[in-house]
């Protein structure tokens, strides 16, 4: 089937960019959120501004789309549930549903044997004594669902924070990670295609803070033999899911050099950013292509890249990067520039 509208949930500036690479493919882009000005509320040929458990509305749009893909794994699970018997939804509702629950992630991730940071499930109080014998501090708590961008977590460095760790996540359902000491974070981002074809964007290496993303550099710093494991561990993940789609794993490196999965994002990534400008075909076409049973297109690198996001109120400083030739600026549109909230990325280029 040809297929002429592409349905996505969510309006940040995931689907805005999702949207973008639609329509130049010949692809109607139609959003569905419950936020009418979110960035991609502006760009999509149609939307609809509900509520997510809104049956009325996502009645009519899972009518008005030929397929139907997510900007995030945290949309409301009973809404995709909803979409899944009456649409086509890519990828499916059981890698979403998956990756929704940082506690099944790592559960898939055990069934499949990949190695992963060590964990205890956290549903009482009481739990977080338990899992600090175990595993020891430093630590991480984090709520199984809901968090992105460092949100609903918290870092535990002593006994004493540990006890408070719980109420600042408002005793949410969480696990208890062990503080890893990595020497890297890296990520790769790929699709697999409807025939099961997967294509992978070089190894991206990253920096966080404060728990969050502040600049990607491409190529990664690794040897060959990571890039091929990093590739391995996502071929085997995205197989396992039959995975339809653009999929990044956010690895940590090891000092002895050992990966470890820190985290799975069934949607494309904010580290794969850079493909927008270092790439021929970016993510976000590569994801239209995926879900829209097109065949992918080359994910060559034609320029090395570094990625900064532009974060808060970083974003009135930010038409400065016009100044620098070889710098492009992507602001969201986003009218609240709250402190942690992504305004904007600007990706460098250099020779290869
Ligand atoms: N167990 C950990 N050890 C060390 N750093 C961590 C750990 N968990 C998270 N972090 C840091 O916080 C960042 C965000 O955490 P992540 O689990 O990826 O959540 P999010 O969904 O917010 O991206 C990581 O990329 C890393 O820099
Ligand atoms: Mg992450």
């Amino acid at each position: 089937m040809t297929i002429k509208t592409l349905g996505i949930l969510g309006g940040g500036q995931l689907a805005a960019f999702i949207a973008q690479a639609a329509r130049t493919l010949g692809i109607s882009p139609i959003i569905m959120t419950p936020h009418a000005d979110d960035p991609a509320v502006a760009i999509a040929d149609k939307v609809f501004i509900a509520p997510w458990r809104d049956a009325e509305h996502l009645d009519q749009f899972s009518r008005a789309c030929d397929v139907i893909t997510v900007d995030s794994e945290n949309i409301d699970y009973a809404a995709l549930n909803y979409l899944c018997g009456r649409a086509v939804l890519r990828p499916s509702l059981a890698a979403l549903g998956i990756f929704q629950d940082r506690l099944s992630e790592r559960t898939f991730l055990q069934a499949l044997n990949i190695p992963s940071v060590p964990f205890a499930a956290i549903a009482y109080d009481g739990d977080i004594r338990d899992a600090m014998a175990e595993l020891g501090l430093p630590a991480v708590l984090k709520t199984r669902f809901g968090g992105y961008d460092g949100k609903g977590q918290t870092a535990i460095q002593s006994t004493t924070q540990a006890q408070h760790a719980f109420m600042q996540i408002a005793e949410q359902p969480a696990i208890y990670e062990k503080f890893i000491n990595f020497s890297k974070e890296i990520s790769c981002v790929g699709a697999r295609g409807l025939h099961g074809q997967i294509e992978f964007y070089d190894l991206i290496e990253n920096q966080n803070e404060n728990h969050m993303l502040r600049q990607s550099v491409v190529p990664a710093a690794v040897s060959e033999t990571i890039q091929q494991q990093a590739q391995q561990i996502f071929t085997r993940i995205v197989q396992a899911l039959d995975y339809v789609g653009v999929l990044a794993v956010e690895f940590f490196l090891l000092p002895d050099n050992t990966l470890l999965v820190n985290e799975i994002a069934p949607r494309v990534h904010n580290t794969g950013h850079f493909t927008l400008d270092a790439c021929l075909h970016s993510q976000f076409t590569q994801h239209v292509r995926a879900i829209c049973g097109l065949p992918l297109g080359t994910t060559q690198r034609l320029a090395n890249a570094t990625m900064r996001n532009i974060v808060g109120e970083e974003v009135y400083a930010a038409q400065q990067w016009l100044y620098t030739p070889n710098a492009a600026l992507y602001l969201y549109g986003k009218k609240d520039a709250r402190a942690g909230r992504k305004m904007g990325h600007v990706t460098t280029l250099s020779a290869l």
